[in-house]
Protein backbone atom coordinates (compact mmCIF):
# COMPACT_ATOMS: atom_id res chain seq x y z
CA UNK A 1 0.00 0.00 0.00
CA UNK A 2 1.63 3.96 -0.84
CA UNK A 3 1.85 5.71 1.75
CA UNK A 4 -1.12 7.97 2.75
CA UNK A 5 -0.52 11.44 2.05
CA UNK A 6 -0.87 13.86 4.57
CA UNK A 7 -4.53 16.53 4.73
CA UNK A 8 -3.43 19.82 3.78
CA UNK A 9 -6.05 22.49 4.76
CA UNK A 10 -8.65 23.26 1.90
CA UNK A 11 -8.77 25.83 -0.16
CA UNK A 12 -11.97 28.07 -1.47
CA UNK A 13 -15.28 25.79 -2.13
CA UNK A 14 -16.68 25.39 -5.69
CA UNK A 15 -20.51 25.61 -7.23
CA UNK A 16 -21.31 22.56 -7.02
CA UNK A 17 -23.88 20.44 -9.68
CA UNK A 18 -26.99 18.26 -8.58
CA UNK A 19 -29.60 16.54 -9.94
CA UNK A 20 -27.11 13.64 -10.93
CA UNK A 21 -25.06 10.51 -9.34
CA UNK A 22 -21.87 10.77 -7.82
CA UNK A 23 -20.00 8.06 -6.68
CA UNK A 24 -20.50 7.65 -2.53
CA UNK A 25 -18.16 5.18 -1.59
CA UNK A 26 -17.10 1.31 -2.19
CA UNK A 27 -19.50 -1.18 -2.52
CA UNK A 28 -17.59 -4.02 -1.11
CA UNK A 29 -17.98 -1.69 2.20
CA UNK A 30 -21.33 -2.48 2.41
CA UNK A 31 -22.39 -5.97 3.84
CA UNK A 32 -23.97 -8.15 6.21
CA UNK A 33 -25.94 -5.34 9.09
CA UNK A 34 -23.29 -3.04 8.77
CA UNK A 35 -23.92 0.67 8.13
CA UNK A 36 -21.00 2.61 6.64
CA UNK A 37 -20.86 6.51 6.86
CA UNK A 38 -19.53 9.17 4.38
CA UNK A 39 -20.11 12.78 3.14
CA UNK A 40 -21.20 13.45 -0.30
CA UNK A 41 -21.49 17.05 -1.99
CA UNK A 42 -21.46 18.15 1.65
CA UNK A 43 -24.01 15.69 2.86
CA UNK A 44 -23.99 13.24 5.68
CA UNK A 45 -25.09 10.20 4.69
CA UNK A 46 -25.45 6.81 6.07
CA UNK A 47 -24.92 3.74 3.84
CA UNK A 48 -25.67 0.17 4.04
CA UNK A 49 -27.05 -3.66 2.14
CA UNK A 50 -30.64 -4.64 2.68
CA UNK A 51 -30.52 -8.05 2.70
CA UNK A 52 -31.80 -8.40 -0.33
CA UNK A 53 -28.65 -7.17 -1.60
CA UNK A 54 -30.08 -3.89 -2.89
CA UNK A 55 -27.90 -0.59 -1.42
CA UNK A 56 -29.96 2.23 0.53
CA UNK A 57 -28.22 5.51 1.34
CA UNK A 58 -29.97 7.72 3.60
CA UNK A 59 -29.39 11.43 5.44
CA UNK A 60 -27.62 10.45 8.45
CA UNK A 61 -29.77 12.33 10.45
CA UNK A 62 -33.01 11.10 12.10
CA UNK A 63 -35.65 13.13 10.35
CA UNK A 64 -37.27 13.39 14.36
CA UNK A 65 -34.65 15.18 16.28
CA UNK A 66 -31.46 14.75 13.99
CA UNK A 67 -29.22 12.02 15.95
CA UNK A 68 -27.04 10.48 13.37
CA UNK A 69 -28.84 7.49 12.35
CA UNK A 70 -25.68 5.54 11.90
CA UNK A 71 -25.36 5.70 15.68
CA UNK A 72 -28.84 3.20 15.42
CA UNK A 73 -29.16 0.05 14.47
CA UNK A 74 -29.74 -2.16 10.69
CA UNK A 75 -30.95 -5.58 10.86
CA UNK A 76 -30.90 -6.13 7.12
CA UNK A 77 -34.56 -4.93 6.56
CA UNK A 78 -34.29 -1.29 8.47
CA UNK A 79 -32.93 1.22 10.25
CA UNK A 80 -33.90 2.15 13.64
CA UNK A 81 -33.05 5.34 15.38
CA UNK A 82 -30.88 4.81 18.67
CA UNK A 83 -33.14 8.14 20.14
CA UNK A 84 -36.42 7.05 20.39
CA UNK A 85 -36.41 3.80 18.11
CA UNK A 86 -37.93 5.07 15.16
CA UNK A 87 -37.97 2.65 12.26
CA UNK A 88 -37.21 3.62 8.89
CA UNK A 89 -37.63 1.43 5.62
CA UNK A 90 -34.16 2.76 4.29
CA UNK A 91 -34.41 2.56 0.44
CA UNK A 92 -37.54 4.38 0.55
CA UNK A 93 -36.86 6.07 4.08
CA UNK A 94 -40.80 5.26 5.28
CA UNK A 95 -41.17 5.29 8.70
CA UNK A 96 -42.69 2.28 9.69
CA UNK A 97 -42.65 2.65 13.43
CA UNK A 98 -42.71 5.38 15.86
CA UNK A 99 -42.68 3.47 19.66
CA UNK A 100 -44.14 5.77 21.70
CA UNK A 101 -47.63 5.76 19.89
CA UNK A 102 -50.19 4.74 21.20
CA UNK A 103 -53.53 3.22 19.93
CA UNK A 104 -55.21 6.38 20.37
CA UNK A 105 -52.85 8.42 17.37
CA UNK A 106 -53.17 7.63 14.00
CA UNK A 107 -49.53 7.08 12.18
CA UNK A 108 -48.37 9.47 10.25
CA UNK A 109 -48.46 7.92 7.07
CA UNK A 110 -46.48 9.98 5.03
CA UNK A 111 -43.48 9.95 7.31
CA UNK A 112 -40.02 9.54 5.84
CA UNK A 113 -36.33 10.11 6.46
CA UNK A 114 -34.44 11.72 3.69
CA UNK A 115 -33.22 8.41 1.40
CA UNK A 116 -31.40 8.71 -1.66
CA UNK A 117 -31.50 6.75 -5.13
CA UNK A 118 -28.27 4.23 -4.56
CA UNK A 119 -27.51 1.58 -7.20
CA UNK A 120 -24.12 -0.04 -7.60
CA UNK A 121 -22.13 0.16 -10.52
CA UNK A 122 -18.03 -1.49 -11.10
CA UNK A 123 -17.91 -1.47 -7.26
CA UNK A 124 -19.28 2.15 -6.15
CA UNK A 125 -22.39 2.74 -4.69
CA UNK A 126 -23.66 5.41 -7.10
CA UNK A 127 -25.97 8.29 -5.33
CA UNK A 128 -28.48 10.65 -7.01
CA UNK A 129 -27.98 13.87 -5.57
CA UNK A 130 -30.77 16.39 -5.88
CA UNK A 131 -30.74 20.36 -5.80
CA UNK A 132 -30.80 20.89 -1.64
CA UNK A 133 -34.55 21.77 -0.39
CA UNK A 134 -36.01 20.16 -3.39
CA UNK A 135 -38.18 17.29 -1.19
CA UNK A 136 -38.52 14.03 -0.95
CA UNK A 137 -36.61 12.56 -3.97
CA UNK A 138 -39.08 11.17 -7.05
CA UNK A 139 -37.34 7.91 -7.87
CA UNK A 140 -38.61 8.82 -11.77
CA UNK A 141 -36.43 11.92 -11.58
CA UNK A 142 -33.57 9.97 -10.56
CA UNK A 143 -34.59 7.41 -13.68
CA UNK A 144 -33.94 10.25 -16.09
CA UNK A 145 -30.54 10.38 -15.68
CA UNK A 146 -28.48 6.97 -16.35
CA UNK A 147 -26.16 5.85 -13.72
CA UNK A 148 -22.89 6.02 -15.11
CA UNK A 149 -20.85 2.59 -16.25
CA UNK A 150 -17.31 1.60 -17.07
CA UNK A 151 -17.81 0.44 -20.95
CA UNK A 152 -16.04 -3.01 -20.83
CA UNK A 153 -15.51 -4.73 -24.59
CA UNK A 154 -15.76 -8.31 -23.48
CA UNK A 155 -17.21 -10.43 -20.67
CA UNK A 156 -13.67 -11.65 -19.94
CA UNK A 157 -12.02 -9.36 -18.11
CA UNK A 158 -9.32 -7.78 -15.29
CA UNK A 159 -10.61 -4.66 -13.22
CA UNK A 160 -9.13 -2.91 -10.43
CA UNK A 161 -10.10 0.93 -8.41
CA UNK A 162 -7.79 3.81 -7.31
CA UNK A 163 -8.67 6.36 -5.05
CA UNK A 164 -7.00 9.41 -3.21
CA UNK A 165 -8.58 12.50 -1.38
CA UNK A 166 -7.75 15.87 -3.09
CA UNK A 167 -7.57 19.05 -0.28
CA UNK A 168 -8.92 21.09 -3.44
CA UNK A 169 -12.76 22.17 -4.81
CA UNK A 170 -13.82 19.70 -7.55
CA UNK A 171 -13.03 22.39 -10.19
CA UNK A 172 -9.31 22.02 -9.53
CA UNK A 173 -9.77 18.31 -9.44
CA UNK A 174 -11.46 18.56 -12.65
CA UNK A 175 -9.00 20.82 -14.62
CA UNK A 176 -6.21 18.82 -13.41
CA UNK A 177 -8.00 15.76 -15.18
CA UNK A 178 -7.85 17.31 -18.11
CA UNK A 179 -4.76 19.07 -18.34
CA UNK A 180 -2.49 18.22 -20.96
CA UNK A 181 0.64 20.05 -19.91
CA UNK A 182 1.38 18.56 -16.48
CA UNK A 183 2.20 15.03 -17.63
CA UNK A 184 5.60 15.23 -18.83
CA UNK A 185 6.26 17.18 -15.35
CA UNK A 186 4.49 15.59 -12.48
CA UNK A 187 4.53 12.22 -13.64
CA UNK A 188 8.13 12.15 -15.35
CA UNK A 189 8.86 8.50 -14.71
CA UNK A 190 10.89 5.91 -17.05
CA UNK A 191 7.83 4.10 -18.12
CA UNK A 192 5.99 6.64 -18.80
CA UNK A 193 7.89 9.77 -20.10
CA UNK A 194 10.33 12.18 -20.29
CA UNK A 195 10.74 15.77 -19.91
CA UNK A 196 12.84 15.55 -23.04
CA UNK A 197 10.62 13.92 -25.00
CA UNK A 198 7.74 17.04 -25.08
CA UNK A 199 6.83 17.19 -28.81
CA UNK A 200 4.31 19.25 -30.87
CA UNK A 201 0.64 17.52 -30.29
CA UNK A 202 -2.67 18.22 -32.67
CA UNK A 203 -5.90 16.88 -31.31
CA UNK A 204 -9.88 17.26 -32.94
CA UNK A 205 -12.05 17.57 -30.50
CA UNK A 206 -15.78 17.24 -30.84
CA UNK A 207 -18.74 18.56 -28.45
CA UNK A 208 -20.99 15.42 -27.24
CA UNK A 209 -24.08 15.81 -25.23
CA UNK A 210 -22.99 17.48 -21.56
CA UNK A 211 -19.14 17.06 -22.12
CA UNK A 212 -16.30 17.17 -24.98
CA UNK A 213 -14.87 13.91 -26.77
CA UNK A 214 -10.87 14.07 -27.72
CA UNK A 215 -11.57 12.56 -31.08
CA UNK A 216 -10.45 8.75 -31.58
CA UNK A 217 -6.84 9.04 -32.48
CA UNK A 218 -3.44 7.26 -32.25
CA UNK A 219 -1.88 7.78 -29.03
CA UNK A 220 1.01 9.80 -27.94
CA UNK A 221 4.17 7.61 -29.18
CA UNK A 222 6.14 8.66 -26.00
CA UNK A 223 3.97 7.10 -23.26
CA UNK A 224 5.01 3.02 -22.13
CA UNK A 225 1.42 2.04 -20.95
CA UNK A 226 0.38 2.68 -24.81
CA UNK A 227 3.67 0.78 -26.27
CA UNK A 228 2.81 -1.95 -23.80
CA UNK A 229 -0.45 -2.55 -26.37
CA UNK A 230 2.28 -2.41 -29.37
CA UNK A 231 2.69 -6.39 -28.40
CA UNK A 232 -0.01 -6.64 -30.60
CA UNK A 233 0.56 -5.64 -33.74
CA UNK A 234 -2.56 -4.19 -34.35
CA UNK A 235 -3.17 -0.14 -34.53
CA UNK A 236 -3.97 1.26 -31.33
CA UNK A 237 -6.38 3.87 -30.96
CA UNK A 238 -7.67 5.73 -27.96
CA UNK A 239 -10.66 8.28 -26.87
CA UNK A 240 -11.17 10.48 -24.12
CA UNK A 241 -14.75 11.64 -23.22
CA UNK A 242 -15.10 14.73 -20.45
CA UNK A 243 -19.04 14.07 -19.44
CA UNK A 244 -20.01 16.84 -16.65
CA UNK A 245 -20.51 16.72 -13.55
CA UNK A 246 -17.05 14.86 -13.38
CA UNK A 247 -16.52 12.06 -15.42
CA UNK A 248 -13.42 11.26 -17.93
CA UNK A 249 -13.66 8.26 -19.72
CA UNK A 250 -10.67 6.73 -21.68
CA UNK A 251 -10.82 3.74 -23.98
CA UNK A 252 -7.92 2.24 -25.63
CA UNK A 253 -8.25 -0.62 -28.34
CA UNK A 254 -6.06 -2.96 -30.10
CA UNK A 255 -7.65 -5.22 -32.02
CA UNK A 256 -9.80 -7.15 -29.60
CA UNK A 257 -7.78 -5.84 -26.52
CA UNK A 258 -8.90 -3.26 -25.13
CA UNK A 259 -8.60 -1.05 -21.45
CA UNK A 260 -11.20 1.43 -20.72
CA UNK A 261 -11.10 3.43 -17.22
CA UNK A 262 -13.56 5.83 -15.62
CA UNK A 263 -12.26 8.35 -13.53
CA UNK A 264 -14.40 10.77 -11.58
CA UNK A 265 -13.91 13.84 -9.60
CA UNK A 266 -16.63 13.70 -6.83
CA UNK A 267 -16.58 17.05 -4.26
CA UNK A 268 -16.87 15.32 -0.70
CA UNK A 269 -17.37 18.59 1.06
CA UNK A 270 -17.89 22.21 -1.61
CA UNK A 271 -14.35 22.47 -1.32
CA UNK A 272 -12.43 18.80 -1.18
CA UNK A 273 -12.35 16.59 -3.24
CA UNK A 274 -12.14 12.50 -4.03
CA UNK A 275 -10.82 10.96 -7.21
CA UNK A 276 -11.57 7.12 -8.01
CA UNK A 277 -10.20 6.09 -10.88
CA UNK A 278 -11.55 2.21 -12.09
CA UNK A 279 -10.07 0.50 -14.79
CA UNK A 280 -10.86 -2.48 -16.83
CA UNK A 281 -8.90 -4.48 -19.18
CA UNK A 282 -8.93 -7.61 -20.81
CA UNK A 283 -5.09 -6.82 -22.33
CA UNK A 284 -2.21 -9.12 -21.15
CA UNK A 285 -4.80 -10.67 -19.24
CA UNK A 286 -2.65 -14.49 -18.43
CA UNK A 287 0.32 -12.35 -17.64
CA UNK A 288 0.25 -13.27 -14.08
CA UNK A 289 0.50 -10.34 -11.49
CA UNK A 290 -0.52 -8.22 -13.99
CA UNK A 291 -3.10 -6.33 -11.50
CA UNK A 292 -0.44 -6.01 -8.90
CA UNK A 293 1.43 -4.44 -11.27
CA UNK A 294 -1.05 -2.07 -13.03
CA UNK A 295 -2.60 -1.21 -9.73
CA UNK A 296 1.18 -0.16 -8.31
CA UNK A 297 1.98 2.03 -11.53
CA UNK A 298 -1.68 3.49 -11.02
CA UNK A 299 -1.19 4.13 -7.60
CA UNK A 300 2.32 5.91 -8.39
CA UNK A 301 0.29 8.03 -10.63
CA UNK A 302 -2.42 8.81 -8.80
CA UNK A 303 -0.29 9.87 -5.60
CA UNK A 304 1.71 11.63 -8.04
CA UNK A 305 -1.34 14.03 -9.05
CA UNK A 306 -2.26 14.55 -5.47
CA UNK A 307 0.79 15.65 -4.20
CA UNK A 308 1.11 18.32 -6.65
CA UNK A 309 -2.24 19.39 -5.79
CA UNK A 310 -1.63 19.72 -2.57
CA UNK A 311 1.33 21.69 -3.08
CA UNK A 312 -1.31 23.56 -5.20
CA UNK A 313 -4.11 23.89 -2.80
CA UNK A 314 -1.67 25.60 -0.04
CA UNK A 315 -1.31 28.11 -3.28
CA UNK A 316 -4.89 28.93 -3.55
CA UNK A 317 -5.21 29.57 -0.21
CA UNK A 318 -3.56 32.52 -0.37
CA UNK A 319 -6.09 33.08 -3.18
CA UNK A 320 -3.90 33.73 -5.60
CA UNK A 321 -5.09 35.71 -9.30
CA UNK A 322 -4.74 32.75 -11.92
CA UNK A 323 -5.33 32.81 -15.77
CA UNK A 324 -6.07 29.82 -18.47
CA UNK A 325 -4.08 29.87 -21.48
CA UNK A 326 -5.06 28.18 -25.25
CA UNK A 327 -4.65 26.06 -26.40
CA UNK A 328 -3.44 23.74 -23.56
CA UNK A 329 -5.78 25.24 -21.38
CA UNK A 330 -8.72 24.89 -23.45
CA UNK A 331 -9.97 22.04 -22.15
CA UNK A 332 -10.10 23.70 -18.58
CA UNK A 333 -12.00 26.61 -19.89
CA UNK A 334 -15.04 24.18 -21.71
CA UNK A 335 -15.54 22.61 -18.22
CA UNK A 336 -16.41 26.14 -16.80
CA UNK A 337 -18.32 27.14 -19.89
CA UNK A 338 -20.16 23.84 -19.92
CA UNK A 339 -20.82 23.54 -16.29
CA UNK A 340 -21.71 27.27 -16.46
CA UNK A 341 -24.40 26.33 -19.13
CA UNK A 342 -25.83 23.68 -16.92
CA UNK A 343 -26.19 26.31 -14.09
CA UNK A 344 -28.07 28.66 -16.62
CA UNK A 345 -29.91 25.76 -17.86
CA UNK A 346 -31.32 24.39 -14.46
CA UNK A 347 -32.14 28.47 -13.38
CA UNK A 348 -33.90 29.65 -16.54
CA UNK A 349 -35.48 25.92 -17.06
CA UNK A 350 -34.77 26.11 -20.75
CA UNK A 351 -32.46 23.07 -22.38
CA UNK A 352 -28.99 23.71 -22.35
CA UNK A 353 -26.65 25.34 -24.57
CA UNK A 354 -23.87 23.48 -25.67
CA UNK A 355 -20.95 26.09 -25.47
CA UNK A 356 -18.75 24.22 -28.03
CA UNK A 357 -20.25 24.92 -31.81
CA UNK A 358 -18.84 22.70 -33.21
CA UNK A 359 -15.15 20.80 -33.46
CA UNK A 360 -12.11 22.32 -32.97
CA UNK A 361 -8.25 21.34 -33.54
CA UNK A 362 -6.27 22.01 -30.53
CA UNK A 363 -2.26 22.31 -30.22
CA UNK A 364 0.15 21.93 -27.66
CA UNK A 365 3.37 20.68 -26.18
CA UNK A 366 2.99 17.85 -23.91
S1 LIG B 1 -34.24 11.36 17.15
FE1 LIG B 1 -34.58 9.57 16.02
S2 LIG B 1 -36.33 8.73 16.89
FE2 LIG B 1 -36.07 10.57 17.93
FE1 LIG C 1 -2.06 13.74 -13.81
Amino acid sequence: MPKPVPPATPGPPATLLYNDWYPALRSDQLRGKELSTTLLLGIPLVLGRREDGRLFAMRDNCPHRGIPLSCGWFDGKSVTCKYHGWVFEPVSGQCMEIPSLTSRDPFPRKLYGMAYPCEERDGHAWVYVPEPGSGRIQPEDAALVTVPELPKFSSRCRSAHLTADLPCNVDHGVIGLMDPAHGPFVHQAWWWRKRASIHEKEKRFEPIPQGFRMATHAPSANSAPYKLLGVYGEPITTTIDFVLPNRRYETIRAGDKWFSSLTTVTPVTPSTCRIDVVGAWNVLYHVPFMTSILRFFGNMFVRQDQVTMIQQAEGLRRDPALMLIDDADRPAKWYFALKQARLDSAHTGEPMKHPMEGPVTLHWKS
